[in-house]
């Protein structure tokens, strides 16, 4: 049986793959093995607990505010034995991380096949994001098998040269994982963080959710950003939710700027069906997350997103997201625009997903069997 090796390590990733995984496992054509680098670690523990995932190899590689170089040799120098042991036919990366990079790079120096999820996605600016573009570029160059969520990013693939048979269109792994935790919430799953929420926050009040983490807002950006949450708190008619992302460059300005104001609640990162629960209770979202545009156009939710440039034009395309960059008023009068205009909040709701109908594991699995 030929031997499938995941690898991955932040929260993104690892809500993009969990799905993969059960996929790959119910498929029984494939012995499947997990290796988080656990770039992350609560983050990404939080989605191993959700997704009942237990990796058979965990580097545990995270350090506080680790800098990009001593990650990636961290990552180097740990993921070689796992490969040399696993060996494993081939390896699979997810997207655009320093995990995902540095696992292809070093699948390939052993001689193995690498496929990657999330291939395609350009914003053809290596500074934006920042390292992501490059790092999806570097695995793309890599990679024996491309699973682009999109035609478009089929279509950038294409015009890099990229032979048309290792590609296959499939979708957003993102939309598989949302819809089963919606499912399962609709179905009555409960746990303490949807109750704590629930007596947190007013929920008769517009509840904006935000989130924000980019290394390219670090500084300036993030300072704005938070100028900009706190004068859309004067309005007390709205409840602002904040989960707070771990690293400490966002930590520090967030809590020093905004910890004492009432109606902007910073709360921990939340568990993943807590944070699909908090989307869809919610009157709009406020971001930088890649993630979080591609799943709230399946919720029917309006995205602001900080930043002034995006690899998912997709949605922008389909109305449901709006490019906000971190300039202050601009985020504001965005934001005020949409509590304020019925019209243009309509506009921006359609339950419209351009990112997939939650079959992209299924794709990838029918692929592989083929392939392999
Ligand atoms: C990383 C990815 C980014 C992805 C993001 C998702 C890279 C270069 N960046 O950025 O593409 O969008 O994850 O969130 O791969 N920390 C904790 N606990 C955690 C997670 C993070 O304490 O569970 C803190 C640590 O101090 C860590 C720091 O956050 O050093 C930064 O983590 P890192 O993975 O380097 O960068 P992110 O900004 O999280
Ligand atoms: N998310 C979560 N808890 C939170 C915030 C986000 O589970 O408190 C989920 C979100 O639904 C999305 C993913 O994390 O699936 C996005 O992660 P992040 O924004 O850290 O990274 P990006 O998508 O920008 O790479």
């Amino acid at each position: 049986m030929k031997k499938i090796l995941l690898c991955f390590g932040t929260r993104p990733e690892a809500i993009k793959m969990a799905s993969l995984v059960h996929e790959l496992k119910k498929s029984g054509k494939f012995t499947v093995e997990v290796c988080v680098t656990a770039q992350h670690r609560e983050m990404l523990d939080q989605v191993l607990n959700f997704f009942e995932i237990v990796p058979d190899y965990d580097l545990d590689i995270m350090k506080a505010n680790q800098t990009l170089n001593e990650l990636s040799g961290r990552i180097f120098i740990s993921i070689d034995s796992i490969v040399e042991k696993a060996k494993p036919d081939v390896v699979l990366v997810h997207g655009d991380t320093t995990t995902s990079a540095i696992c292809a790079w070093a699948a390939f120096h052993r001689g193995i096949k690498v496929g990657h999820v999330e291939a395609g996605l350009r914003t053809f600016d290596k500074l934006a994001p920042f390292p992501e573009e490059m790092n999806r570029q570097i695995t793309g160059r890599i990679a024996d098998f491309h699973f682009a969520p999109t035609s478009m990013s089929t279509q950038h693939l294409l015009n890099e040269g990229v032979d048309k048979k290792t590609i296959v269109t499939t979708g957003n792994t993102v939309i598989d994982s949302l819809l089963w935790t919606k499912n399962k919430l609709d179905s009555g799953y409960q746990n303490d963080t949807l109750d704590n929420l629930r007596q947190l926050i007013d929920f008769n009040k517009k509840v904006i959710l935000v989130t924000g983490h980019r290394r390219e807002n670090f500084g300036d950006g993030f300072l704005n950003i938070c100028h900009a949450l706190k004068k859309l708190s004067n309005n007390t008619e709205v409840e602002i939710v904040y989960p707070v992302h771990l690293n400490p460059n966002v930590q520090k300005p967030v809590l020093e700027l905004l910890s004492s104001t009432q109606n902007i609640h910073l709360i921990n990162p939340l568990d993943y069906p807590a944070f699909v629960w908090m989307m869809s209770q919610s009157h709009f979202i406020i971001t930088d997350s890649g993630g979080v545009q591609e799943e709230a156009p399946s919720l029917g939710k309006p995205v602001l997103v900080m930043r002034n440039t995006t690899e998912r034009p997709e949605a922008i395309d389909a109305g449901t997201v709006i490019l906000v960059g971190t300039d202050t008023q601009k985020i504001f009068e965005t934001a005020e625009e949409l509590l304020a205009n019925n019209e243009t909040y309509k506009k921006m709701q359609h339950a419209h997903n351009p990112y997939g109908d939650g079959k992209a594991c299924m794709r990838i699995v029918e692929y592989l069997e083929q392939k392999l």
